[in-house]
């Protein structure tokens, strides 16, 4: 039986099938072609390099195809890779789907909907409530697949309805502590990313090869403005609910070269930072420590301001 991509270790002989995420003809040193792979199987991503590749080689396996692999796992720049030896793509004979290969988040992406229609439910604001549900609604199939990020925190299928519905149960457990508007925190919550869909473009695997050139030129905070402006205008939404809504987008990455350029000026606004910034840590902390046996460190992770990971042996 084969390893998964998240048990690899330096020096593992690799034969097996992997789902394609991104392939890049690049040029290295002395002008050396290769190709840089992401692979992926349902528990991570791993960097694939073709070394001299031939020219063209990259339309053979555009993203989301299924590959067959043989090659080697090495460590380089405290990063797993795989020199690959041998490549092909997939065919019927090999009996492999695709969806077998996609990691999605662990609960239903339908069950997760629910949940937030739930929430929504709850606000108490008639004019708050008409908004969110309003722009839910239009946002429900690809609230559905869509993931959180890139790489990083929940890229996963439907990794975005995932870290809303995270953050809606902290959100409760935090108000059980602090006295907090819940109708503003949950709008918060439930609004903050919700441009990450236009921001990237995913497919219906939740795979994102790229952001979207509205999402590179203006990003989430600025688009998920924009669309409270609008559909505010088209529901004749009062202004003030609007500012203190697009004001909890504006500043929930709390630092100006994150993209906020304000810090938070109310108390669910500063809440809604720490409730993104805890779920997006513990997501990253737990995929790290999936990937490591007790008393051993990972990685170092990026998003993790470069942290080895530490699996600690007391459970
Ligand atoms: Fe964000
Ligand atoms: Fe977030």
């Amino acid at each position: 039986m084969n390893k998964k991509v998240r048990d690899y270790r330096d020096g593992d002989n690799v034969e097996g099938y992997f789902l394609v995420k991104d392939a890049q003809e690049k040029l290295g040193k002395n002008n050396t072609r290769y190709m840089d792979l992401v692979l992926s199987d349902d528990t991570g991503d791993i960097n694939g390099k073709i070394w001299s590749c031939r020219e063209g080689m990259q339309s053979e396996f555009e993203k989301s195809c299924v590959v067959k692999v043989r090659g080697t796992v090495k460590s380089w720049n405290s990063q797993l890779q795989i020199n690959i030896e041998k490549i092909r793509r997939a065919n019927e004979g090999d009996g492999v789907s695709i969806s077998s290969f996609i990691a999605s988040a662990p609960e239903s992406a339908a069950d997760m909907y629910n949940m937030v229609l739930t929430y929504i439910d709850r606000i108490r604001n008639l004019q708050i409530k008409q908004l969110v549900g309003e722009i839910i609604k239009q946002k429900e199939t690809r609230l559905k697949y869509f993931p959180a990020a890139k790489t990083n925190h929940h890229a996963v299928r439907s990794g975005l309805l995932y870290h809303i519905t995270t953050m809606l149960k902290m959100a409760d457990k935090v108000m059980e502590v602090y006295d907090l508007d819940s109708d503003l925190l949950y709008a918060g919550v439930i609004l903050h990313d919700i441009e990450k869909t236009s921001e990237l473009d995913s497919n219906e695997f939740g795979i994102t090869a790229d952001y979207t050139e509205e999402g590179k030129l203006l990003g989430h905070i600025i688009m998920g403005i924009k669309l409270v402006e609008r559909v505010g205008a088209q529901l004749r939404t009062d202004p003030d609910i609007l500012y203190m809504i697009q004001h909890m987008i504006y500043c929930h990455h709390y630092e100006p070269e994150y993209g906020s350029p304000l810090k938070p000026m109310f108390k669910e606004a500063e809440m809604l930072h720490y409730l993104d910034v805890i779920d997006a840590r513990m997501y990253d902390f737990t995929q790290a420590e999936n990937s490591i046996t007790t008393g051993n460190f990972s990685e170092k992770i990026w998003s993790l301001h470069s942290r080895q990971v530490y699996k600690p042996t007391l459970k």
